[in-house]
This record gives structure tokens, C-alpha cells and sequence, in this order.
């Protein structure tokens, strides 16, 4: 896709999100160059809310630009959150943590019964898989979580060289096709050592805003 639509899709669908937001809301901020629209014109439309943000950056940007930010205990749940993804499949299952945020993404996007994602035309797929599934693990347990991911039918794990915001490493399994997102999800959570992978089951998902050409579709799920 030529890069130029693309951030401009970002940039629509960003935009075009802020809208599921009314004043007094509390609202989970995602992480990426997508949500990140979301933020300022949330910011922009002046409301009163009260946000969690997934990742430093997207606190800095939050509070930069005038919203209040709390620690998820603080709010409890979230009338909404908004976040991108990497990968989207026809069920609404998500690949994500392409930023390295997904241990946040997930404890934010698990706190309302409203995750909106937010997507570029590029990130809506038949199968996910193309994108390698972020991991993030236990610094002691890396090495053993790869073995393990391999065992699971990951062709190549490799260690990003930077650790997330909390301070533990990312590794990226490239599983290819995957047919069972939710059952690999499963598979994932059993393996000692992952703080948390970056399938987001559809069923976590209540629509994606999605970019086609210059226009937006809404997916509903259910
Ligand atoms: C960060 C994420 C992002 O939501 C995902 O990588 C999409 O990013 P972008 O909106 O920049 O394409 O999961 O951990």
C-alpha cells in the first residue's frame, strides 16, 4: 500500500474512533501510530475523562496534550477503550504488541465490555499469522519459553532488543498460518515463564473501525 494512504488511514480511523466517547467517560488509550489520533482528538474535543493508557508513550502523549491518566486500579472498569492491532481475522481475533505493549493492552482492553480497534487497510487478514506473534516473557525463562514456542510449531523465535515497559523481554514467534487462534491462545497461557502473547481473542473485541480506500467500515462482532 502506498505509505502515504496508509497514514492516512491511520490518521481517519484514529480520528473516526474518538466519537465512542462522551464526556465523564473513562477510557483505555491503546499504544501505536494509529490510536495515537485517537488521543489527540480526544484531547482536542476538550471532555473531562479520565484515561488508563497502555505504555509510557502513550501516557506522555495523554498528559501532554491536557487528559488525566490513572493506574488501572484507580478506575476499575472502562466505559470503553480503543486501541490498533497488527492482524485482524473475519472472527475478530487480534494480533498484537507490534509496539511492544500487549501485557498492557490486554489488562486494559480486559477492563470494559467496549474494545474498539482501530486499523489501517493493511491489517485485515483471512488468517493471522503473517505478523509474528509478540511474547513477552520472564527474563529467566527466555530461553526455555523459545524451545517452547518452537515445540508449539513456531518456525523462528527471535529476542527483540528492546524490553517492554516492563522491563521484560519480547520475543517474536513466527507461527505462519494460524488456523486456532484462540485454542494457540490457550496453548500460550499454559507455557511457564509468558507474561502475556499477543492473540486477543475475538470475543475480548466489539468492533473494529477499519480503513478501506479513503472510507471507514465498522465490523460489528456478534
Ligand atoms: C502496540 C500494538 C499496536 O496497536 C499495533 O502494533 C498497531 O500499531 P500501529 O497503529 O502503529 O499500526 O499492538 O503494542
Amino acid at each position: 500500500m502506498d505509505p502515504s494512504l496508509q497514514d492516512r488511514q491511520k490518521a481517519t480511523v484514529g480520528r473516526y474512533a474518538a466519537k465512542f466517547v462522551e464526556d465523564g467517560m473513562s477510557v483505555g488509550l491503546g499504544t501505536g501510530s494509529t490510536v495515537e489520533w485517537t488521543v489527540l482528538a480526544l484531547a482536542e474535543r476538550g471532555l473531562s475523562l479520565t484515561c488508563v493508557a497502555t505504555s509510557v508513550s502513550t501516557q506522555r502523549l495523554a498528559i501532554e496534550n491536557g487528559l488525566d491518566v490513572v493506574t488501572p486500579g484507580e478506575v476499575g472498569r472502562l466505559d470503553v477503550a480503543i486501541d490498533g492491532a497488527d492482524e485482524v481475522d473475519p472472527d475478530f481475533n487480534l494480533t498484537k504488541g507490534g509496539g511492544g505493549a500487549l501485557a498492557r493492552e490486554k489488562i486494559v482492553a480486559s477492563m470494559t465490555d467496549r474494545f474498539v480497534v482501530v486499523v489501517d487497510g493493511t491489517k485485515r487478514r483471512p488468517h493471522l499469522g503473517v505478523f509474528p506473534l509478540p511474547v513477552e516473557v520472564l527474563e529467566f525463562g527466555a530461553d526455555i519459553v523459545a524451545v517452547r514456542l518452537r515445540d508449539l510449531g513456531a518456525s523462528d523465535v527471535t529476542r527483540r532488543l528492546v524490553s517492554s515497559d516492563n522491563g521484560n523481554p519480547i520475543l517474536d514467534a513466527a507461527f505462519g498460518r494460524i488456523d486456532d487462534p484462540p485454542g494457540l491462545a490457550v496453548a500460550l497461557q499454559a507455557i511457564p515463564g509468558i507474561v502475556e502473547h499477543g492473540i486477543f481473542p475475538g470475543d475480548m473485541v466489539e468492533r473494529v473501525v477499519a480503513a478501506q480506500g479513503d472510507d471507514v467500515v465498522e465490523l460489528v462482532r456478534g
